[in-house]
């Protein structure tokens, strides 16, 4: 069950802004995935780990105090989707990409560009920090979402077990920061 009650109805403002995100967003980063992603859930100590292993990598959408979006992403090794619901212990020292653990919107907010623009924000914190790739996996029918943002799909023999526990319509995309202009 969420711990923080999450009307989504509420929900609709356009005007709502992408900050850092803070360890005191956890109630409200877990209540969001869990009616996000409540075919596929992760416990909250697993998303929490993400925020302290990498606050740089971690933004939510916020209006008047009120979190209806959420983007966890990290340094992580190419190929090598970690598996759902699984803390990542550390961040390894020879990641060689920055992956993008989620990005989920409540549906009220969805649409308005939000999404787009905090692909750019991690993108450009992956820039910054010496990253030229971007790495994913794509769920929930976003794949076309992801292309629009410079992600294209890659196959790969060893990815395949790696994706199983991401449900039937997971692909493994990959951004090539260095070959897009925009960063
Ligand atoms: C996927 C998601 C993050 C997109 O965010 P958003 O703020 O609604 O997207 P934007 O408004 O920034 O859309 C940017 C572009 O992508 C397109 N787009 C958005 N969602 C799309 C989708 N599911 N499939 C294809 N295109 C999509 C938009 O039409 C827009 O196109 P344009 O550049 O031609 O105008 C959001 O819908 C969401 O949270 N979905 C549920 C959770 C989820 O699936 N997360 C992805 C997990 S990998």
């Amino acid at each position: 069950m969420p711990l923080l009650k999450v009307n989504e109805m509420n929900v609709t403002d356009r005007s709502a802004h992408w900050r850092p995100a803070i360890l005191a967003d956890i109630d409200a980063i877990y209540g969001i995935q869990c009616i996000v992603h409540a075919d596929y859930p992760e416990a909250c100590e697993v998303l929490l780990e993400r925020l302290e292993l990498c606050p740089t990598g971690c933004f939510v959408l916020e209006k008047d105090n009120v979190v209806s979006g959420y983007v966890l992403s990290h340094p992580w090794r190419r190929l090598s989707p970690p598996p759902i619901d699984t803390r990542l212990g550390v961040i390894p020292a020879d990641a060689d990409s920055w992956y993008l653990h989620d990005l989920a919107l409540l549906r009220g907010t969805r649409g308005s560009g939000a999404g787009a623009k905090v692909a750019g924000l991690i993108a450009a914190q992956a820039r910054r920090d010496g990253y030229q790739t971007l790495a994913l996996v794509s769920v929930n029918g976003s794949q076309g979402f992801w292309e629009r943002q410079g992600f294209s799909m890659r196959r790969d023999e060893m990815l395949a077990a790696k994706l199983s526990t991401y449900g039937d319509d997971a692909v493994y995309m990959e951004h090539d920061l260095a070959g897009d202009a925009r960063f």
